[in-house]
């Protein structure tokens, strides 16, 4: 795929990512999450002097690598997980930096490319894993689970009511076989969820998302990752987080409250997290359920 194959893009909550992570003093930054380089282009057209973007996704990186050609070598690509950043940064001999932005979650080019599995709008191999390098797919974790934890996955991080009727429908299909589709998954969801007039939403959608929650480990390390990123702050820099999920804003929020409570050293700069304006939403649906939250070295 090529960076004009991919559907326009624009990054979310842009005025409040730049006004809070202050680019134009120019200076070193982290984009954790380069997804298709929205932000990345952004922060360095700002007038930040080098960034270093890290991206799971191979794929994504290939896009944002031509998207950001232009800055030359003042940006870095990396394919790396964010909770993997100390490693980065200490390998680059990078010990504080300007600022920092994670932008949490799943792309647009992840949901829309065909063949990542991400969507039950078309029949494609069950994988959702967003680093196609690493760890079992969708279909393979649930070769094995046991339903109750199932169900749990499927409650948490889908926040879907019928959770139980739904695990139970999958571990008895793959009792018999394996859930090879995204189309097979999709069907079994929908059989076992009850319908009753109008669907706001297709029934498969929070299993989906839940699903692909699990599977790339989306909330573990979060917080430890969220504490790395603002020891590596120099004076007045700002880690900036933009969540999609109540859970991952929880952990956002709590994590952030304990960084400012065991030192001084660090404030929070957004109580309540910062949402786009309906201008935005309007044009760009799903910058809806996004959230801003902030924290600052003060010292
Ligand atoms: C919402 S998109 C970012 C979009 C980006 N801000 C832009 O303007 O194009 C999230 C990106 O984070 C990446 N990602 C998710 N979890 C990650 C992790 N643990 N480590 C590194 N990248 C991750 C995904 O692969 C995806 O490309």
């Amino acid at each position: 795929m090529t960076a004009t194959d991919v559907p326009a893009h624009e990054p979310v909550m842009p005025a409040e990512v730049i006004s809070m992570l202050m680019p134009s003093r120019g200076g070193h930054y982290v984009d954790c999450t380069v997804g298709l380089g929205g932000h990345s282009a952004l922060i360095l057209n700002s007038g930040a002097d080098a960034l270093i973007g890290l991206d799971r996704d191979e794929d994504a990186l290939r896009i944002a690598a031509e998207r950001l050609a232009a800055f030359g070598d003042r940006v870095e690509l990396v394919h790396s997980d964010y909770r993997q950043l100390a490693t980065v940064l200490d390998d680059r001999s990078v010990s504080g930096v300007d600022g920092v932005l994670a932008d949490l979650g799943v792309s647009s080019m992840q949901l829309d490319a065909e063949g990542r599995g991400f969507s039950f709008r078309r029949d494609e191999p069950l994988d959702m894993r967003m680093d196609r390098t690493q760890g079992p797919t969708a279909a393979d974790l649930l070769m094995d689970v046991e339903e109750e934890d199932l169900a749990n996955v499927i409650f948490q991080f889908g926040e879907e009511r019928h959770s139980r009727r739904i695990a139970r429908a999958i571990v008895q299909q793959v009792s018999v076989d394996r859930i090879e589709t995204t189309g097979a998954l999709a069907a079994i969801v929908r059989r076992a969820v009850p319908t009753r007039g109008y669907q706001r939403i297709d029934p498969a959608t929070r299993t989906f998302q839940a699903l692909r929650i699990w599977v790339n480990r989306e909330l573990e390390g979060l917080d430890t990752f969220l504490t790395d990123a603002s020891r590596r702050l120099l004076t007045g820099a700002r880690l900036v987080v933009i969540t999609f999920h109540s859970l991952e804003d929880r952990i956002v929020k709590h994590t952030f409250r304990a960084i400012a409570a065991a030192s001084e050293a660090w404030q929070v700069l957004t109580r309540k997290p910062m949402l786009p304006g309906d201008e935005e939403v309007a044009r760009n649906p799903r910058a809806r359920s996004a959230k801003l939250r902030a924290i600052e070295r003060l010292a």
